[in-house]
């Protein structure tokens, strides 16, 4: 029989997972089977170990389990206590394993791209879940100082202060979006401002060199913007296919090569 996977999640219609995990099967000559499964709001935890008593092999976890996954593994990866969210699981001796794979994701995109990583002054428009995933792999991928925007700047404050001592090797600042200001290597927009359908305004002093929008196939005044200086862009595609791949890699043991796929 075939080894069995889902992305659980509420909704879940929306899901590229399956695609995504089946194409990398086919490149990899693995027998697998994913489906998305579907959970009420109170019904996540429970779902989660039916899926597992069916001999299932690993699982993906998106909105609005992340944190909830988090709360139920025995065992968890650094970047994934770190990020306090789990996207991916698995059963290693009849107990729960989580990892998250989403701001490796995001590495792996970036350097799928050609942008380097090195040393670089990362800005971060952001300060919510999304945000929180990405710090510690940008920064064990090179990222020297990270800037956390945040319309809220009590909300960047506080990641600040939460995520400092996990990555003492970079500078990390908050500051609020009217307080935009200086030079970056990289922009990344990690806001649900696209998603929603919101504008985000950029200050016509601040200045980068690269642009990443987290967000896909949404229309993004913040990539529009970065589009008009003429400076490179990308928006979220890779960072869903870098993640897939972190996942199917801890599972199956073999790591589809990432420009395979984007
Ligand atoms: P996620 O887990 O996807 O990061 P979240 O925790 O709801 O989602 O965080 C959404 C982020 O987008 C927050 O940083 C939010 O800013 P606030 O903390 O001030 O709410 C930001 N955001 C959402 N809509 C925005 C908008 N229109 N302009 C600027 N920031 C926005």
């Amino acid at each position: 029989m075939s080894k069995q996977f889902a992305v659980i999640g509420n909704p879940i219609e929306q899901s590229r997972s399956p695609e995504l995990h089946h194409a990398f099967a086919q490149k990899t000559h693995i027998d697998l089977n994913y489906v998305k499964r579907f959970a009420e709001l109170d019904a996540f935890e429970a779902s989660v170990k039916d899926f597992f008593n069916e001999n299932g092999c690993g699982m993906n976890v998106t909105v609005p389990f992340k944190e909830r996954a988090f709360a139920l593994c025995h065992h968890l990866t650094e970047r994934a206590k770190i990020a306090k969210a789990v996207n991916t699981l698995w059963m290693e001796n009849g107990e729960l394993n989580g990892d998250n794979t989403d701001g490796q994701g995001l590495v792996e995109a970036i350097k799928a791209l050609n942008w380097s990583l090195e040393n670089v002054n990362i800005l971060i428009i952001g300060a919510g879940g999304a945000t929180r995933g990405v710090i510690y792999p940008l920064v064990k991928a090179g990222a020297k100082q990270i800037v956390i925007a945040n319309r809220t700047v009590s909300r960047a404050e506080q990641l600040v202060q939460d995520l400092q001592a996990a990555v003492p090797e970079a500078t990390l600042k908050a500051c609020g979006l009217d307080q935009l200001e200086g030079e970056f290597d990289i922009v990344i927009n990690a806001t649900s401002a696209s998603l929603n359908g919101d504008a985000l305004i950029l200050p016509e002093s601040l200045k980068f060199h690269h642009a990443y929008e987290m967000a896909y196939g949404k229309q993004s005044s913040f990539l529009e913007q970065a589009k008009q200086r003429d400076i490179p862009t990308s928006e979220g595609y890779g960072m869903l296919v870098g993640q897939a791949i972190e996942a199917f890699a801890i599972w199956n043991g073999v790591r589809p090569n990432l420009k395979d796929f984007i």
